[in-house]
């Protein structure tokens, strides 16, 4: 294992960017494929706009370290009447929780147990959201501008994308009339 060491990381809270990095992803529009609910409005929205960039992580992580923590920016807009969105995921370590920290932007944290219990946690400049272990985690960009916030995380936590992807989460975040309504998914009727 290497030796760790101590580091500063800068976080820009407007545009998410990490300095030093040493990860990135990003999700373009074609490959969350199955996650909104209006697929024509999906496919059109690729079509017309290019396949759009909705979200992208960038991370800090040090190789032997227990902990590693990074940045989430997602782009505003909507899918039909849903807003952009993260796959959302449960941890593949089951004991495993995680912590938001909201820089800009506005959104909700949409998050629902095993148990099909579902809760949102507003996401603002400021606000942190304690995850905890087994609950599966989607965020979710309500406002016009980007959402930023950094999550911290243990390296063993791992992703389980899998039972979201299939089955979708219990509530839709949407707009309504001009509101952000969350509505329960007719898929679970
Ligand atoms: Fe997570």
């Amino acid at each position: 294992m290497s030796e760790l060491y101590p580091a500063e990381v800068l976080i820009n809270s407007a545009t998410g960017a990490v300095s030093p990095a040493t990860g990135r992803y990003a999700k373009h529009l074609s490959e969350l494929g199955g996650i909104f609910s209006n697929a024509d409005a999906w496919s059109r929205t690729i079509r017309e706009e290019n396949d759009p960039l909705i979200y992208e992580v960038l991370e800090y992580k040090q190789e032997g370290s227990d902990l590693f923590f990074g940045t989430t920016t997602m782009q505003p807009g909507k899918i039909g009447d849903e807003f952009y969105m993260t796959r959302g995921h449960f941890h593949e370590d089951r004991t495993k929780g995680e912590v938001y920290n909201t820089l800009s932007g506005q959104g909700l944290l949409l998050l629902e147990d095993r148990q099909g219990r579902s809760s949102t946690i507003e996401m603002r400049e400021g606000s942190s959201a304690f995850i905890p272990p087994d609950w599966a985690h989607r965020s979710i960009n309500c406002g016009p501008a980007p959402l930023v916030f950094t999550w911290f995380c243990s390296v063993a936590a791992g992703h389980d994308y899998g039972q979201i992807l299939q089955q979708g989460m219990r509530k839709l975040v949407i707009e309504r009339n001009g509101e952000i309504e969350v509505v329960a998914n007719p898929k679970f009727d």
